[in-house]
């Protein structure tokens, strides 16, 4: 593989803590654990939007901790709930009349089911179905990641009929890096992709203003490629996996009609419409699910990142009748429905249900897009472009403005 040039790294000179934790974790860690950052930001503690390192520097978090801190984080209400819906909240461990051990609900409950897991399915269940669009929502599958739940969402599109193997994913999406996930992600360029995948266009309006990409998208182009792969492959197609919004792939947000005619392609052939918003669920685009907010009602939703806000508990989500086709074991795995993550979800669920997180959203999102706008008077900028809480800047010297 071609070792790209990296940029030089950016570190203050005064903060040896840090210094001393990076050596230590090039030392005993590889480096292909993490993405590389010019920063590399070493931190101890974090507190609502803010990072800090142990030298006690504060860092602004644009990220949300590369969005799934949707609630800030370490919200102190957030984690008195899910300490509760465990049984460790303080008076439990005070109450305790045992010297070891304590009551509490188990940390693994591998093949078995916690009275945690069941709570949070209904809840969340519940939720997504309660929102335009989350009418197939009937099961959970959960995950451990993001990656590991669109695997399990294309595993189960391709166990309903083994003459129907055919893939067809949005270019240059991201899905993740594992298996089947990272055979999605990117584009055909790939020679070693999986051959069962095939790509289709997703509109990426280079530069354009927001007034533009607010204009009508004309489908044409797009109705005619899905035409033309439908008469190469036929029913060999068993579903379509798509992303809301190109997030990894470089912030593009498509308009509504694009992802409706996605669906309805996938309708008129009983194709598996698969939404993967691991990264734009729990109102990253301003409304609970991006399915509401795109106006379409998808088979499967992959859930992720802020579903926990900060714990690991991810999901696919969707119809009973296409889970049903997989049997005892084919999803199983040691950390899925982890009770921690069914806790996070539940007290993430009780903020977004009971708070006005999603009205604050939406008015940080006006503060938000007025700010970077101004971003494009600069001429390193040449574009901004997202919704809700989600944006991207596009820098000149990246690419050609229009
Ligand atoms: C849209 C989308 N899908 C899937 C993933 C993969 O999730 P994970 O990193 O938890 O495996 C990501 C991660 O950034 C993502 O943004």
């Amino acid at each position: 593989m071609t070792q790209l040039k990296q940029p030089a790294e950016i570190h203050p000179a005064s903060e040896d803590q840090s210094a001393s934790i990076r050596q230590a974790i090039a030392r005993i860690e590889p480096q292909s654990l993490r993405t590389f950052t010019p920063s590399l930001a070493v931190i101890a503690r974090s507190e609502g939007s803010y990072h800090f390192t142990p030298e006690g520097r504060q860092l602004a978090d644009f990220t949300s901790g590369v969005l799934v801190a949707n609630l800030g984080h370490n919200p102190t209400r957030w984690w008195r709930q899910v300490l509760e819906y465990l049984g460790v909240s303080p008076s439990a461990l005070a109450s305790s009349n045992r010297d070891e051990f304590f009551s509490a609900a188990p940390l693994s409950a591998y093949n078995a089911i916690t009275p945690l897991e069941a709570a949070a399915c209904e809840r969340l269940l519940k939720n997504m179905r309660s929102q335009p669009g989350g009418g197939r929502m009937e099961q959970v599958m959960w995950s451990a990641s993001g990656s590991e739940g669109v695997i399990k969402a294309l595993r189960v599109a391709l166990a309903q009929d083994p003459k129907r193997q055919m893939i067809l994913a949005t270019r240059f999406g991201f899905h993740g890096k594992k298996g089947l996930a990272g055979a999605v992600t990117g584009s055909e360029n790939d020679p070693e992709r999986d051959p069962r995948v095939r790509f289709i266009s997703f509109p990426r309006q280079e530069c354009s203003s927001l007034e533009k990409r607010r204009q009508p998208l004309d489908l044409a182009p797009y109705r005619a490629e899905l035409e033309q792969i439908h008469r190469d492959l036929g029913d060999k197609i068993c579903c379509l996996i798509t992303e809301p919004y190109l997030g990894g792939g470089g912030s593009y947000h498509p308009q509504k009609e694009y992802l409706q005619l996605l669906e309805s392609f996938c309708r008129e052939r009983n194709i598996v419409f698969i939404l993967d918003e691991v990264q734009a669920n729990f109102g990253r685009t301003g409304p609970m699910y991006a399915y509401t907010h795109y106006g379409v009602e998808p088979d499967i939703v992959v859930l992720g990142k802020g579903l926990g806000n900060g714990v690991p508990v991810d999901a696919a989500v969707g119809r009973a009748d296409l889970f049903a086709k997989l049997t005892y074991g084919e999803s199983s795995d040691t950390w899925s429905g982890h009770p921690l993550g069914c806790a996070a979800v539940l007290a993430t669920l009780d903020e977004f249900e009971n708070e006005d997180v999603l009205a604050r959203g939406l008015a940080l999102s006006e503060v938000f897009e007025a700010g970077l706008q101004r971003l494009t008077e600069l001429s390193a900028v040449c574009a901004i472009r997202g919704e809700g809480n989600v944006w991207g800047i596009q820098c000149a010297a990246v690419a050609g403005c229009d």
